[in-house]
């Protein structure tokens, strides 16, 4: 006879690989039963009629981080955590981004305290790294990979981030050697600063030009470049925020060949295009982001990729810049484009926009929705089967969507700390009503129901994704090579 401290009752549970009617028992936070519950639980919710899928994974988000050009981002652990936890998302991937010249403890130790005390769900960190000196690949990577952060990200781009290919093949060996699963920002630095120069001298520096400096060919030649160095040193590696057909193809011909080599891509890249960037005045700093969103075409591919496998992950890369002196416009009124804080805001939307045009459409299969929104990220970043789906043993963490709500996105009803959302005005069919992680009732009619800071930390494993193939490429198979020791 077990006794519950929450039941969820007549509800259909959706994992990556089966759907069914059955009830949810729940015990110090974990799932502990799953079938027909004769007994009565402490806490007991209906659920008939609804869908109960597994709490969202963000992987990809800037929450409390300084951009590199040193401004804040809008939303800090509690609000982020807070507006993530209303549209479904349980977990939340920021990142601790390393300012060269700082030790990754010292990042870690930072964003940890100002995590700890306001997330209201649980919360890890990827890094950033930016300074690649041998102390810090060599013995300061080691030893945060070691104490649980698994899995950190690189910039092809940005003066004050991007490694150069010498210091990305030393910190691919690294993340070989210790099966930390790499992230990478890829975009090619110097096409991006030729054009923006060539722009900026012919007067062109209204915020739709930012599309145009971030050329398609810049993505897709990093992206490519990036699949090499991860191939010449058999090392898995993760595209963030994918946005044109062309880096995509990039990822699918890796895929094909059997690399390890997964993609990531976002909202703004189904939801948006480049006549966001072209509204009037500044108004299109609003959707400055990189990459930049593309054209329709573009969007039609990357939905292809969503549906079709070749993206592992969806995630927001939420990057909340407000529309005023402290965010897009804090270079002033009128800034060129390249002045512009870079990114959108999306850490709630993100799962209720994917549900209403991919599965309510009938256009993305159910399963695939709860793969890309939960189950991939626990799985590329060390923490599944505690977090990602609906088993015994799991964490309870768990979103209950009623189908039937449809909520039309404004500004006001976000519960971030911005003052615009891109998506003003969209319509999304289904909402997540009740959101549940480790047990706990974080949301439920309308209302935050737990305190701040009662989030956990998460210690990740390192991630089965992240382990080398084995299978060096010729010249680099120590057999029949000398040298290759060296990885
Ligand atoms: O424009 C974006 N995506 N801003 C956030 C920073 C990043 O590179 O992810
Ligand atoms: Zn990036
Ligand atoms: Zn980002």
């Amino acid at each position: 006879m077990q006794d519950y401290d929450l039941i969820i009752r007549n509800g259909t549970t959706v994992t990556e690989k089966i759907k069914q009617k059955q009830d949810v028992g729940i015990k110090y936070g974990k799932i502990v039963t799953l079938g027909e519950i004769p007994e009565k639980g402490i806490r007991e919710i209906d659920a008939a009629g609804k869908l109960v899928l597994p709490g969202g994974i963000d992987a990809h988000c800037h929450i409390e981080q300084k951009s590199s050009s040193g401004i804040m981002t809008a939303d800090d652990f509690y609000s982020g955590s807070v507006s993530a936890a209303y549209g479904g998302t349980t977990t939340l991937l920021p990142f601790a981004a390393q300012h060269r010249g700082q030790s990754l403890r010292e990042v870690v130790d930072d964003y940890m305290a100002c995590a700890k005390p306001k997330s209201v769900i649980d919360y890890g960190f990827h890094l950033i790294i930016s300074d690649a000196s041998d102390a810090i690949i060599g013995q300061e990577l080691p030893a945060m990979i070691e104490d649980g952060i698994t899995s950190f990200k690189i910039y092809m781009t940005y003066d004050d981030l991007k490694l150069d290919d010498y210091e990305i093949l030393n910190v691919l060996a690294a993340a070989r050697r210790e099966q930390a699963m790499v992230m990478i920002h890829a975009e090619n630095h110097d096409v991006i600063r030729w054009i923006t120069e060539k722009l900026l001298d012919q007067g062109k520096g209204a915020p739709r030009y930012h599309a145009i400096a971030h050329a398609r060919i810049a993505e897709k030649e990093a992206t490519h470049r990036a699949i090499s160095l991860a191939e010449l040193l058999d090392t898995p590696m993760l595209i963030v925020h994918v946005s044109s057909e062309a880096a995509l193809n990039e990822i699918r011909r890796a895929q094909e060949r059997g690399l390890k080599i997964y993609g990531e891509t976002c909202p703004q890249y189904l939801f948006l295009t480049i006549d966001d960037l072209d509204k009037d005045g500044m108004d299109g700093a609003m959707f400055c982001c990189s990459p930049p969103p593309r054209d329709k075409s573009s969007q039609e591919a990357i939905w292809e990729g969503l549906i079709d496998g070749s993206f592992t992950v969806f995630s927001s890369d939420h990057a909340p810049y407000r529309f005023d002196s402290s965010g897009k416009l804090a270079a002033g009124p009128t800034p060129t484009f390249d002045k512009i804080a870079n990114g959108v805001p999306g850490l709630e939307i993100r799962m209720p926009l994917l549900f209403s045009e991919g599965v309510q459409t009938g256009r993305m299969d159910i399963h695939r929705f709860v793969e890309v929104t939960a189950t991939n990220a626990a799985k590329t970043y060390g923490l599944y089967p505690r977090k990602g789906t609906i088993a015994i043993g799991s964490d309870a963490d768990l979103a209950i969507w009623d189908t039937e709500k449809q909520v039309e996105i404004t500004a006001e009803k976000i519960h971030d700390n911005m003052d615009y959302t891109p998506y003003e005005g969209m319509i999304a069919n289904g909402w997540p009503v009740t959101v549940i992680n480790r047990g706990r009732i974080v949301i439920e009619d309308e209302e935050l129901k737990v305190e701040r800071g009662s989030g956990e930390y998460l210690r990740r494993e390192r991630p089965e994704a992240a382990k080398p193939l084995g299978k060096l490429p010729p010249e680099m198979d120590p057999e029949k090579n000398f040298g290759a020791e060296f990885i």
